[in-house]
């Protein structure tokens, strides 16, 4: 018997070939494992009415992690439109599977390093290595949203919140509500995660970005959270910043920063800046990690227009590969992908359509796995 168990959900279009490739580096780094596919996309949409099918979900239950490409999604109402004739006028609402997931799961943290790996032609400075700790289940995510707006959140809302009163007139179906929540169990675990990552990895500071100046209930409990943990890291330095600041000060010295950790929806735009500060889509990647379980992706889509072309980077899917492998223990796996990669990308010889050159997704992963 294998020593890991992964399910394998490779997704929808560019998804299923960068988990080519990454199986190509697995495969000859030898790790030990049994890889299980697991039904995950637009097609089961169409056909089931959910993306992530019942079977996937106990699957991902029973490994020991997954890796996941990418996956298809649209609007609400084309996805409607797409769903077999049976399934229409169900009442089927199409919800992003990784964003179902990282809340099924309890995937609390979204780990998303960005590294600028010498050589890199994307690089947007040289030297970049930021890491991102994105709180993954609460937040704008919550999918707690009313559109229409029901007439007894009108009542319950006209009669607890001052500000509401410039809406409580305004017809229900001519505005829409979505619930921002976080709590502070899952406030403190994301922030105390990027504080012990800073300890164990020798980071020198970590920043919470907030909004905290405007949304003062939820921001501000996030805010006040890291200040309390804050006092159980005497030896990390640590400040805080308002999300639009953030964006800029980022682009205008990105080495003031190391370990940035946000509430869910401001990690996700931060995590797309840093992302871009080392490549951009060709090299984000992400672990998104629970007590017990993690899935392990690339941060970029399926990319339909490059679908079945097998050229989009898998540098990505290799680097969320890499990560797993970390996860897993398997830390000196881990480096070696790692070293490779840089040197591939320093060697520059081979380079996908993103880095300039017209190397193939295939071969930029059997490069890699050569210096393996
Ligand atoms: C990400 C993506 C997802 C998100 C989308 C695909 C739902 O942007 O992983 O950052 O918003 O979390
Ligand atoms: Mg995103």
């Amino acid at each position: 018997m294998a020593k890991y168990r992964i399910a394998w959900l490779p997704g929808d279009g560019v998804g299923i070939e960068v988990c080519e490739a990454a199986k190509i580096v697995l495969n000859k780094v030898q790790l030990d494992a049994e890889y299980i596919h697991g039904d995950i996309g637009w097609e089961f949409w169409c056909k089931k009415g959910d993306a992530l099918p019942q079977s996937t979900i106990d699957l991902m239950k029973n490994v020991d992690a997954s890796l996941f490409g990418a996956i298809t999604s649209k609007p609400i109402k084309a996805a409607e439109e797409e769903l077999i004739p049976e399934l229409k006028g169900k009442g089927l609402v199409y919800r992003s599977p990784i964003v179902r997931m990282r809340q099924l799961f309890d995937l609390y943290v979204c780990l998303r390093p960005c590294k600028a790996y010498p050589g890199n032609p994307l690089n947007f400075k040289e030297g970049i290595d930021l890491v991102v700790f994105r709180e993954n289940t609460e937040d704008l995510y919550v999918g707690v949203e009313f559109a229409p707006v029901p007439q007894e959140l009108v009542d319950v809302l006209t009669k607890l919140s001052k500000p509401f009163a410039n809406f409580k007139d305004t017809p229900n179906d001519q505005y829409a509500i979505s619930c921002k929540i976080n709590t502070v169990k899952g406030s403190e675990r994301i922030i105390r995660e990027a504080f012990e990552f800073a300890k164990k990895y020798g980071r020198k500071k970590v920043t919470i970005v907030h909004k905290a100046n405007v949304v003062r209930a939820t921001d501000g409990l996030f805010l006040e959270i890291g200040k309390a943990v804050a006092k159980d890291y005497p030896g990390i330095q640590w400040d805080d910043a308002n999300i639009d600041a953030m964006t800029m000060w980022l682009l205008k010295n990105p080495f003031n920063y190391d370990v940035l950790v946000a509430p869910n929806l401001y990690g996700d735009v931060i995590s797309d800046l840093c992302a871009q500060m080392v490549g951009g889509l060709g090299f984000g990647c992400s672990g998104n990690i629970g007590e017990k379980l993690a899935v392990f992706e690339p941060t970029h889509g399926s990319a339909p227009k490059y679908a079945g072309q097998y050229k989009v980077n898998p540098i990505a899917t290799i680097l969320a590969a890499k990560m797993m492998l970390d996860w897993l223990g398997e830390k000196e796996k881990a480096v070696k992908i790692e070293n490779a990669v840089a040197e591939v990308i320093k060697e520059g010889k081979v380079r996908t359509y993103d880095m300039g050159g017209n190397s193939k997704t295939l071969e930029m992963a059997h490069v890699i796995a050569e210096k393996l």
